[in-house]
């Protein structure tokens, strides 16, 4: 196995020759920028192999970056969390489309009456839906720090016009692709973050696509505007979650106590609960 090239908050990347990576997707797991102390077992696997799923089912959509998750030998301890993947140049803008008001939307929205800066009707209830998905692009930030919002126009400003005009219409096409399969299958994408980038002059879709740390799933029945539901993954809820907004600094979305240092403070190494995907993205502007 080649060098290990970069470490992120989940996934490892490995050398794997001169244009290809090894993603190595760990059972880490991030909220608000900062990677807490406890894993979720076999979370790497789940979010490996529903981002597989979903690059081929949006293959007419945009291609990726995936080569094969076939890698021979390869220890077994990165079975099924591994892609073989082509070194990509990526883009340095996340790319986020929302079609509900959660996360660091419904606070802006409670606070301005806008959405990524954006005039949205007025009266809207917190999860409810807008009238057409948004994009709501922000910066990638480098480690320790936070993404922070970027205005259409200043990710022109970042990527130049052509880039940004595709990587919102790619965002777009794929969230419109990924949220009608999924709400054939009961969940609604309330909102999505992708990483663009590109592989021999053409932009791929790379990283992971519509998992649940990268996008916030609701059950289609049983939710109703006025609150955040729950995102359903994973299935079973600890008994020793925290109820909702018991600690301070929760989450507001979740409840999940906000941690303030690099590694989780002692209330967040817990195992965690039904709301760890809205937390983890509710935090900055991503998504
Ligand atoms: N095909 C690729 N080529 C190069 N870099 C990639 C590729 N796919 C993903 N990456 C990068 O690898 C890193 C994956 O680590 P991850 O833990 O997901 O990062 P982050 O914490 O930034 O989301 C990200 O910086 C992502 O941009
Ligand atoms: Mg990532």
């Amino acid at each position: 196995m080649g060098a290990l090239v970069h470490r992120g908050k989940v996934r490892d990347l490995y050398e794997a020759g001169e244009d290809r990576v090894l993603l190595v997707a760990s059972d880490r797991m991030s909220a608000f920028d900062v990677v807490m102390a406890e894993e979720v077992p076999d979370k790497g696997r789940l979010l490996t192999a529903m981002t597989v799923f979903w690059f081929e089912h949006l293959a007419d959509v945009v291609p990726s970056h995936l080569v094969t998750t076939d890698v021979p030998d390869l220890p077994s301890e990165l079975l099924g969390r591994s892609m073989l993947c082509r070194r990509a140049e990526m883009l340095p803008v996340e790319c986020i489309v929302r079609s509900h008001l959660a996360g660091s939307a419904w606070q802006e929205y409670r606070e301005r009456g806008t959405v990524h800066g954006m005039a949205v009707p007025v009266g809207l209830l917190e999860a409810d839906a807008l009238p057409e998905p948004l994009f709501t692009p922000s910066t990638k930030a480098s480690p320790g720090a936070h993404d922070e919002n970027l205005s259409f126009d200043q990710a022109v400003a970042l990527v130049g016009g052509e880039v940004a005009e595709r990587a919102r219409h790619l965002s777009l096409a794929v969230y419109r692709r990924g949220a009608a399969h999924a709400l054939d299958r009961g969940f609604v994408v309330a909102d999505t973050k992708l990483e663009l980038g590109w592989v021999d002059g053409e932009m791929v879709v790379a990283d992971e696509v519509l998992t649940p740390d990268s996008s916030r799933f609701w059950p289609a029945d049983g939710w109703t505007p006025g609150s955040t539901p729950a995102s359903p993954t994973p299935r079973a809820a600890p008994s020793n979650a925290p109820s909702p907004r018991s600690a301070s600094g929760a989450c507001p979305t979740s409840g999940w106590a906000r941690p303030s240092a690099a590694r989780s403070t002692p209330q967040m190494r817990r195992r965690p609960g039904p709301g760890w995907r809205s937390c983890a993205l509710a935090s900055s502007p991503t998504p």
